[in-house]
């Protein structure tokens, strides 16, 4: 099936000149290194690579996913997201936080493109937890092709969580809510875990990402959701 692009810009606004220099500087000592053949496991990317490995798929600007690595210093986390402006921002708080000597003891490592690109050459069961806070929604109806969360996406993250791995999905998009929730029961092995109502309200961990924070200002709720497989 033909994959159709699910993100908008790549580049935004022209880089201040020391988002540049991070840009330049920190990106090659973060950034995956996936060869085009042959066998790859991400976790050798890491510090500590037995450590839990954790997926964030369109990060944005990377608060969410910065602020988690802080939080869980004993778990790696590899972020996928094409726009290089978010990206800039993410690498600009992980300059500021660790010293010049020390980026590659930072607990994440990046993917600047497409998550389908990588999700393939990912081995099987090799992470612990995936997130997906609030994929593009892609409202008119002509554009719902472009959603990312569909089914063979859904087909890759069952195959690459370990046993008793987790799928977190947020969207602020009732129609997106219902077409994953749909998307869901194909995959009964994946067994969501709200069982009332503030399950599904409350963002992960407290964090709102910037996109959550958008929304609830247009008077927009973010809904929660989490699959454990
Ligand atoms: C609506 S924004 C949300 C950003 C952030 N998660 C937040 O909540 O603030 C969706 C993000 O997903 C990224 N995205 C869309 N398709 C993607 C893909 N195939 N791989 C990785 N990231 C993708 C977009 O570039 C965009 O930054």
């Amino acid at each position: 099936m033909t994959e159709f692009r699910s993100f908008g810009r790549r580049r935004g606004r022209k880089l201040r000149p020391y988002q540049s220099e991070v840009y330049s500087d920190l990106l090659p000592k973060l950034a995956l290194d996936i060869p085009e053949e042959g066998c790859w496991d991400p976790r050798e990317a890491f510090a500590q690579p037995d450590l839990p490995l954790n997926l964030e798929i369109g990060f944005g600007r990377g608060e969410y996913l910065f602020q988690r690595s802080l939080l869980f210093p004993q778990q790696n986390f590899i972020g996928a997201e094409p726009y290089e402006n978010g990206v800039a921002k993410l690498l600009t708080s992980i300059s500021e936080h660790y010293t010049s000597e020390t980026p590659s003891r930072c607990n994440i490592r990046l993917f600047v493109d497409d998550v389908r690109d990588l999700i393939g050459k990912i081995p099987n069961k090799c992470l612990h937890r995936i997130d997906i806070p609030f994929p593009d929604p892609w409202p008119k109806v002509r554009h719902r092709r472009r959603r990312l969360i569909n089914t063979s996406l859904l087909q890759q993250i069952r195959r690459v969580l370990c046993d008793g791995g987790q799928l977190c999905i947020a969207t602020d998009h009732e129609d997106y809510l219902e077409a994953i929730l749909v998307l869901m029961q194909q995959f009964p092995e994946f067994r969501w875990q709200a069982t009332k109502a503030s399950d599904w309200q409350q963002p992960w961990y407290g964090i709102q990402t910037r996109y959550a924070e958008k929304a609830l200002r247009a008077g927009r709720r973010g809904y929660y959701l989490h699959f454990v497989l």
